[in-house]
């Protein structure tokens, strides 16, 4: 009998815009091509920073296709189907903030998902949302008990006398329930130019950067 891949799917989402969802997505995407596997990205935000980031790796015949799809609304559906020829499907939706309260992208995902990555800031205002996540992440294990849901401290500051904004967000987490990522990333411009190039931060000149990701990439899928 031929031994199956299980078939993965990945929400990298539930806090606010700007934490470095769409980021991660594509580095998670990159990561596992250069595995050999077989990744598609559903962009389920309006503003399409997914989409058109692969149209413009596109333009670059030396990277490697990320095939992407955009659907908003119930996505249950185009997930259904994108199983049929994926095997990791990576969800990248948009922010949840108070005039995107009912993120039913994010709820109809969460009820298919099989990991969860919530990035957050060590910011005061990123992690008041832990309160509306983990009671959506709550509400989503009623049907789908099996979830892992996790969060990643990201763009974190490096100033030594910083560190306990790093601690106190891991600990923000925990008091939700939410277990966070020993892996960090932390505030680093190459995530900017990278993308100004259309590609990952594994495809860029930034050492400890393609580092800390790879980390958390592996520690985020348990590979
Ligand atoms: N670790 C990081 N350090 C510095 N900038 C980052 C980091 N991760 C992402 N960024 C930048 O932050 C901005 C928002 O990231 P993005 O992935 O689009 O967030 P989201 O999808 O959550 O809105 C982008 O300009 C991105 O390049
Ligand atoms: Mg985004």
């Amino acid at each position: 009998m031929s031994k199956q891949t299980k078939k993965e799917i990945l929400l990298i989402g539930g806090g606010k815009g700007g934490v470095g969802k769409s980021s991660l997505s594509q580095t998670i995407a990159v990561y596992l091509k250069q595995l050999g596997k077989n990744p598609l990205i559903i962009d389920a935000d309006p503003q399409k920073t997914s989409r058109d980031w692969v149209e413009e790796r596109r333009e670059n015949p030396d990277l490697p296709n990320i095939p992407c799809i955009h659907a908003t609304g119930d996505i249950r559906q185009d997930i259904k189907d994108a199983l049929k020829s994926y095997d990791y499907i990576i969800i990248d939706p948009c922010g949840i903030d108070p005039n995107n309260l009912e993120s039913k992208e994010i709820r109809s995902a969460l009820s298919l998902a099989t990991r969860h990555l919530v990035p957050l800031r060590p910011k005061r205002r990123d992690l008041k949302t832990l309160r509306q996540i983990s009671s959506i992440v709550d509400t989503a294990k009623i049907h789908n008990p099996n979830l892992i849901c996790r969060a990643v401290i990201t763009q974190c500051p490096s100033l030594p006398n910083q560190a306990y904004r790093i601690l106190e967000a891991k600990e923000a987490c925990k008091s939700y329930e939410i277990s966070p990522l020993s892996s960090i990333t932390m505030h680093r411009n190459s995530y900017d130019d990278c993308d100004e190039n259309g590609c990952s931060v594994l495809e860029y000149e930034d050492e400890k950067a393609k580092e800390e990701s790879i980390a958390l990439i592996k520690e985020f899928l348990e590979i």
